[in-house]
């Protein structure tokens, strides 16, 4: 098993305005992710999360700052560490099956052609879809396509799996469904993982840490481990209530600084 984590140091991130002021987006951000665990981005919408993401997959890159992912013997490389994606809309191509799509990300990885059906295999069945490998993605419902999409993620075997509020367009009974499905995967495989989240729930459920990210510009307000191992995550348990509670109220300690700067 691959071992893999993402070291953030100081990201400093700015955007221009339409007026061209400089807007800042990261401040100074630092963190390390859990190894073969899953890591939460927690902060509310527009504070600069999935700018964060891009600069973490090389899409985006930093006035200072670093991002890089660290793998198996401690050598760190910025070049090109295998990621895989999960994105609020699965962005599926409708025009190929299921299979096809996943095809698709296996060549862009270049993986062997000989490995393409075990792959397929593994990850499809993985999700559940295996029976859905010649389906077009527009025949599927939106939590099958997410999972189309999730299992795509996996299917290159990356060694972090970046996702970017994958349940935040399904309805609460999917949702919940593929967030316990999600977590099960990641834990089986031990999955390094990035999840983008505005959900206090989501995070404290998924997360093997979690890091809360302030309003814009985005700084570490708080970085939590979970005390409960992922398969003993249960919504209506005492524990991890109490966790739920612990995350909401840094969260609200948090908004009342930024009300009272
Ligand atoms: N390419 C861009 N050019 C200018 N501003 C941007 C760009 N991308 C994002 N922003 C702005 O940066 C801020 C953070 O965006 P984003 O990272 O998408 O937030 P989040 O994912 O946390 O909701 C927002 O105010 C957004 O409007
Ligand atoms: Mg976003």
């Amino acid at each position: 098993m691959d071992m893999a984590y993402v070291h953030v140091d100081g990201a400093v991130k700015f955007f221009s305005r339409e007026d061209g002021a400089g807007m800042l987006v990261l401040d100074h951000v630092s963190f390390d992710t859990k190894e073969n665990g899953v890591t939460c981005l927690l902060g509310p919408s527009g504070c600069g999360k999935s700018t964060l993401l891009n600069a973490i997959s090389g899409l985006e890159r930093l006035e200072q700052g670093r991002v890089e992912v660290v793998s198996d013997h401690g050598r760190a490389t910025t070049l090109s560490p295998q990621l895989g994606y999960v994105f609020q809309d699965p962005r599926l191509l409708n025009w190929k099956r299921v299979e096809d799509n996943l095809i698709f990300a296996l060549k862009g990885m270049e993986v062997p052609q000989a490995e393409w059906k075990e792959r397929i295999h593994k990850y499809l069945g993985m999700v559940g879809l295996l029976e859905f490998r010649k389906q077009y993605p527009l025949y599927l419902s939106g939590g099958m396509r997410q999972r189309v999409g999730l299992a795509r993620g996996l299917v290159i075997e990356p060694e972090v799996l970046l996702m970017d509020e994958p349940f935040s367009k399904l309805d609460q009974f999917t949702a919940r469904k593929l967030r316990e499905d999600t977590l099960a995967i990641c834990a089986r495989l031990r999955q390094t993982a990035l999840l983008v989240t505005h959900d206090v729930e989501e995070a404290a459920y998924m997360g093997d840490r979690i890091v809360i990210l302030s309003a814009r510009p985005a700084h570490v307000a708080e970085i939590l481990d979970n005390p409960l191992p992922p398969l003993e995550r249960e919504l209506d348990d005492f524990g991890f209530i109490e966790f739920k509670k612990r995350l909401l109220q840094s969260v609200l300690k948090l908004m009342e600084e930024e009300v009272r700067a």
